[in-house]
């Protein structure tokens, strides 16, 4: 079988890493750390199986016209992928199925939302409706930076046309999880859950990200608990999407926090996580390949299966990460990193100079350890994160030192 992983991301690249245990991969397009890139475009390679990584493809209709052209597809159509597209409409899709979520008003008009916001007690959150690179959400405790976000996001000013309509949630508290369904149409097995850092700073603070690392088992997370998110929250989502004959063949990202009043889906996205996919796929010991083919061909059979062992990945960024990152900075020791047991660099943000391998975006790479336990496993990311250097390269230290999200009582 030979495969197309679609996107340029750490991903993309760990997608093509497992998937490259038992079958033949392109990625397209790749970038210059990934073996076998492409500058062919996807429509242009004959492969057995299409697997879209990131969001923007997916939204813009790239899974519906490959198939119309006879590829066999993992990932959502337009309509399905609307559920990251648009929030609001997500939480819709969310209300009819009855899933447990934040309380939450949509709003284009300023005073109706400025109205809202004091309806919803001392955390503020407020999120663009549409996709913002993972940077659209804002989690204050200050009703004055809410306000002042509020009018940014409605003008157009903080995010274009993504923040024009806005959604104003109640604040939730409690340890964040990431459970990962794959998604046949009709039924979905949950791959191991993983917990991610958004916070660029060091104890969850400062800006959010796209994520500055991850890992993967989950201890609080129990297979319990992940069997009753797929009974309430994944299973009713998929019949409420097949009601408006959706035929949802991808991963269903289940973003979801531990609250005091039980455990609720904050979000979905329609993809792999990224860096959550750095940690949980390594730890797969069953065929990726054949998981991504059934789901995409509407008959999922056998459930993926993981080895016990832990993975930690810390991501690396770019100077002034999350804002306005510098490129152009020179990566050493990718390769010295890749040498260490256990350890493996994901190439993100990169291209490639006569001098080697430069920065070129934000999230630069990821550095995943595998090992017999998180202690284990995290020594081992940072001992590969030590051996990388750049011009202001970022990185939090405390990735899987303790759970993330905001422990304050709500
Ligand atoms: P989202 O893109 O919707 O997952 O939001 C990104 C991050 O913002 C989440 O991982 C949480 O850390 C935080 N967040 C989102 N919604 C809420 C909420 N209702 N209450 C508290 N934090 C939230
Ligand atoms: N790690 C968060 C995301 O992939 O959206």
């Amino acid at each position: 079988m030979k495969v197309c992983v679609v996107g340029a991301g750490a991903r993309e690249h760990a997608l093509a890493h497992v998937l490259s245990r038992d079958t033949e991969v392109v990625v397209s397009p790749g970038n210059p750390g990934i073996p076998n890139s492409t500058v062919d475009s996807p429509e242009e390679i004959g492969a057995d199986l299409f697997v879209i990584g990131p969001e923007d493809p997916l939204v813009n209709g790239l899974a519906d016209r490959l198939r119309k052209s006879g590829k066999k597809v993992f990932g959502p159509g337009s309509d399905g992928a609307r559920l990251e597209g648009s929030k609001a409409w997500m939480k819709q899709v969310l209300n009819e199925a009855g899933v447990a979520t934040a309380r939450h008003g949509s709003f284009t008009d300023e005073k109706q939302a400025l109205d809202f916001l004091d309806n919803m007690g001392d955390l503020f959150v407020i999120k663009t409706d549409g996709l913002a690179a993972g940077k659209g959400v804002l989690v204050t405790e200050d009703r004055a930076e809410a306000a002042d976000a509020v009018k940014s996001y409605l003008t157009g000013d903080a995010f274009g046309d993504a923040g024009k309509t806005i959604i104003i949630e109640e604040g939730l508290t409690g340890p964040e999880l990431s459970v990962l369904a794959i998604c046949d149409g009709e039924q979905a097995f949950a791959l191991s859950p993983a917990q991610d850092f958004k916070r660029i700073g060091d104890g969850d603070t400062g800006l959010n990200t796209g994520g500055m690392g991850a890992y993967s088992p989950v201890p609080i997370a129990s297979q319990e608990i992940v069997d009753s998110i797929m009974e309430e929250a994944v299973s009713p989502t998929l019949t409420a999407l097949q009601k408006r004959n959706i035929d949802y063949r991808g991963v269903l990202y289940c973003g979801l926090m531990f609250t005091p009043d039980g455990v609720k889906v904050l979000e979905y996205n329609v993809r792999f996580g990224d860096p959550e996919t750095q940690v949980v796929l390594p730890r797969l010991t069953s065929s990726l390949s054949d998981l991504l083919f059934s789901a995409a061909s509407g008959h999922l059979v056998n459930p993926p299966t993981f080895s016990t062992e832990a993975s930690v990945t810390v991501v690396c960024a770019a100077e002034n990460y999350p804002t306005s990152p510098k490129k152009g900075a020179l990566i050493k020791g990718i390769d010295e990193a890749n040498e260490l047991a256990g350890v493996k660099v994901y190439c993100a943000g990169i291209d490639h100079t006569d001098n080697g391998f430069i920065t070129s975006g934000g999230r630069v790479l990821s550095v995943t350890g595998c090992g017999e336990n998180l202690d284990h496993a995290r020594e081992r990311a940072y001992k590969g994160v030590n051996m990388i250097c750049w011009e202001g390269m970022q990185y939090r230290s405390d990735i899987a030192t303790h759970p993330t999200g905001k422990e304050k009582a709500s």
